[in-house]
């Protein structure tokens, strides 16, 4: 799965990868997945794409071969491969901040977070949404897999579920906590449910998509429809005029303000700031068409309505991901709260080996959230319906040996 450009993704053939230092690993992929995050490069509201990259930054596989210095794994092993790598020795990976690696991006220590199928300044490293792959740094960037925990399970573990945790555990949630969790796409589900295993005492769910705000309720949250309700003033009442101790924002750039409902009248200078935002972040020349890669029209909504409707003295925990370009927020209305904010790329290795344990223990089954298992032939069509929130298209799983029927 290629990105050739805004709008313009291709299945193409591509050569075999290769070990190419000695710390790395070739795996044959068995499953695959599309993520919220492939869904801003196509529609180009993340940009710095470098044509010809391999998307995709979730894995599980064999290994095909390692080279000398990876001790760890051996020939056909089952793995799960962290989305992000980390060179295992540098400061920041021995701290636990693999994200911030000082080796793993190719373009030195300040380039920003090494991700696979990710931006040209993140390597660019070629991407998972293949047959074959090449892992740099293999030893930390693969998790061994025991025989209990399906592909399916494994596949939610390399990039949404550790994410969602991260999102939950920067935020510092304790036990009988109101968590609020803005966007319910896949890594919102899950951080419902990482905030649910951390003791929350009650946690809001709010989206706009109802098949979405059903799943959320499902898991025992309190949903919110921003079309319906004013998500500032639902949260008010909801919590006895006090607001959340804690919101997480899991929408990032592609934000949409409300369109119906007592939330969509906007302020003059609200629609100032908004159009202001998407100059900044979108590309100027890029329409789209067919009803597909539309950007989100208001960038910094959920910024602006957690920063409201948190709690004095609250955390505002952001996993969503933004642009450099990116470069407003209510700054004001935070520090006069004495806000706490936390936020950042997941530190997937951190938490993986943590999330497998549970899942074999049978504490949680993510395929809950998995609602589509889709051969590698058909990822095309399989983007367009994520990327249209069709119901029922929470999570993709795709399957990168599987042939179209
Ligand atoms: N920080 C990390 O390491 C990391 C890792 C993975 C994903 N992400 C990011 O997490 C975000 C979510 O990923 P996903 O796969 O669930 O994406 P998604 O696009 O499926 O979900 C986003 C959801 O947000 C909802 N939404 C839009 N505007 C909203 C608003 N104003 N208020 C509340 N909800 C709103 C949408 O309806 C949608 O359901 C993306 O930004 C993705 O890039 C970050
Ligand atoms: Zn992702
Ligand atoms: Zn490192």
């Amino acid at each position: 799965m290629v990105w050739h450009g805004i709008g313009d993704i291709r299945l193409d053939e591509v050569p075999m990868p290769k070990i190419q230092e000695p710390t790395d690993a070739v795996i044959r992929l068995t499953a695959s997945a599309i993520c919220g995050t492939d869904l801003h490069f196509v529609r180009g509201t993340v940009a710095g794409m470098k044509p010809g990259t391999i998307l995709g930054h979730e894995g599980v596989g064999v290994v095909e071969e390692v080279g000398k210095d990876v001790r760890n794994f051996n020939t056909g092993d089952r793995v799960v491969i962290c989305s992000t790598m980390g060179c295992g020795y540098c400061p920041f990976c021995r701290e636990g901040n693999y994200v911030q690696c000082d080796n793993a991006n190719p373009n030195g220590p300040s380039a920003g977070t090494s991700f696979f199928g990710d931006l040209a300044p993140s390597g660019p490293i070629n991407g998972l949404q293949v047959e074959y792959a090449r892992i740099p740094f293999a030893h930390t960037t693969l998790v061994k897999l025991p025989d209990e925990v399906s592909d399916a399970q494994a596949i939610l573990c390399s990039d949404i579920f550790p994410t969602a945790y991260f999102g939950a555990d920067i935020a510092g949630i304790k036990p009988g906590n109101t968590v609020a969790v803005f966007g319910c796409g896949p890594v919102g589900q899950f951080t419902i449910t990482s905030a649910m295993l951390m003791g929350a005492g009650r946690v809001f769910a709010v989206d706009a998509v109802p098949s979405r705000l059903e799943m959320a309720r499902k898991q025992g949250a309190e949903a919110i429809n921003f079309n319906e309700e004013h998500p500032v003033e639902a949260l008010q009442r909801l919590t006895g005029g006090v607001g959340p101790d804690i919101c997480i924002d899991v929408v990032g750039v592609d934000s949409y303000h409300a369109h119906q409902g007592p939330a969509a009248k906007l302020e003059k200078t609200q629609e100032q700031q908004f159009e202001q935002e998407l100059q900044q972040n979108n590309p100027a020349d890029y329409k789209p068409k067919d009803g597909n890669w539309v950007p989100g029209d208001a960038p910094s909504q959920v910024l602006q309505w957690e920063v409201e409707s948190v709690a004095k003295a609250g955390t505002v925990s952001i996993i969503g991901v933004y642009p450099l370009t990116m470069n407003s927020f209510p700054i004001g209305a935070a520090m006069n709260k004495n806000l706490t904010l936390r936020m950042g790329n997941c530190n997937r290795r951190k938490y993986i080996p943590m999330l497998i344990d549970m899942v074999r223990a049978g504490v949680i089954d993510p395929t809950l959230v998995l609602t589509e298992q889709e051969p590698m032939t058909s990822a095309i069509d399989a983007y367009k319906a994520f990327d249209e929130r069709k119901p029922g298209w929470i999570k993709v799983e795709l399957e990168p040996q599987a042939q179209a029927a």
